[in-house]
């Protein structure tokens, strides 16, 4: 029997969502039919480039498309609920870029609507779909190389500062917490749960956007630590200390293909070998769930979105970092 093919629909036509829109392509049985910008001109060229057939000028017009299954929303972190609300009252299926939402309190929101309409949602951590991200976790819950003993993460990349771009800009949700500072903890989390107790501490842009964050996850013997920052280049890998082996994803590590396992003197490299950038596997699980009737991710659960964001709530606690109320 032919499969169904999923249509999708995508708002917000900036950086990430060509990089979608690429990987989208290649997925089986899924096909781009709708993009909304808040500019006519912009979504003509985004639907052009990406083979979509429908564009529009405002995102309000592209769910009430009766053609569109599934919305991917890759706009800035502040609209994210926003957005997310939009579709779900439209029962369109929501694939809403990280962080989910600014808190807590809004993630809560988003699921209790999305139970309310009984339509899927799923926040895109996309590296939790990456094999080799997979490959790590197997090793830490199969002990294949003894317990985890520590781990390190760190994200960070120079960017010139700029009060208008995203990244800085607070009313868009700007800073290097919530935006790459999610990997490292998303690591953490993924591998080692919630931590018994979070030391943080961070440094800030004049406008108060935090321009990075280095943190202690607790977990007793274990320890995680994890960092983010805007200011400079660092690794961006994951180093995962076991007792008998240790097991590096390589830069950038919540993208990178390649891991290195340093063993009895020996080193070993694995290259899970991605034709994509990676947004394909995300991409492919949420139409299979669509297919199967799933309201929720078995892998990337309301639970772990929940889980992510409390911890970031927390950190933003101890850290001073507000944000004004959406
Ligand atoms: N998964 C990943 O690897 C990854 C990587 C980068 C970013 N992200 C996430 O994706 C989201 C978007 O990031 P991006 O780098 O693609 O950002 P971006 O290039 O700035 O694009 C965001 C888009 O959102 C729309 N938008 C709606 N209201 C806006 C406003 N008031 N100001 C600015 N843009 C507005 C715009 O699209 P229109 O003009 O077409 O309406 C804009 O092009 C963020 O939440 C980020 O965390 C994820």
């Amino acid at each position: 029997m032919k499969r169904k093919t999923i249509q999708w629909g995508i708002i917000g036509l900036g950086r990430i969502a060509n990089k979608f829109a690429t990987d989208l392509a290649t997925v089986e049985d899924s096909q781009l039919v709708a993009v909304a910008s808040r500019s006519q001109q912009k979504a003509d060229k985004f639907a052009f480039t990406y083979n979509s057939k429908k564009a529009y000028d405002s995102y309000e017009k592209l769910v009430k498309d009766s053609q569109v299954d599934a919305v991917y929303i890759a706009t800035p972190h502040r609209f994210h609920k926003e957005h997310t609300l939009l579709c779900l009252r439209h029962k369109k299926a929501v694939l809403c870029e990280k962080p989910f939402a600014m808190n807590l309190q809004d993630v809560t929101e988003m699921v209790e609507v999305a139970k309310e309409h009984n339509v899927l949602l799923m926040e895109a951590l996309w590296t939790f779909f990456l094999p080799h991200f997979n490959y790590v976790i197997d090793v830490v819950k199969s002990e294949k190389f003894g317990k985890l003993k520590s781990l390190e993460a760190d994200f960070g990349f120079f960017h010139p500062y700029d009060i208008e771009h995203r990244l800085f800009n607070k009313q868009l949700g700007g800073g290097s917490l919530l935006d790459i500072g999610i990997y490292p903890i998303f690591v953490a989390l993924s591998s080692l749960g919630k931590p018994k107790s979070i030391a943080a501490a961070a440094t800030f842009f004049d406008n108060g956007a935090d321009s990075s964050c280095s943190l202690i996850f607790d977990y007793g013997i274990t320890k995680a630590y994890l960092k983010s920052s805007l200011l400079e280049e660092t690794p961006t890998e994951a180093i995962f200390t076991f007792e008998d082996a240790v097991v590096k994803l390589n830069t950038r590590f919540h993208e990178s293909p390649i891991v290195t396992i340093y063993k009895d003197e020996k080193e070993e490299m694995l290259d899970f070998n991605y034709k994509t950038f990676g947004y394909s596997f995300e991409a492919a699980h949420f139409s299979r769930l669509i297919r199967e009737g799933k309201k929720e991710s078995n892998i990337m659960t309301f639970e772990f979105s929940k889980n992510l964001i409390s911890t970031m709530d927390e950190v933003r606690e101890i850290i001073s970092l507000e944000y004004d109320a959406s």
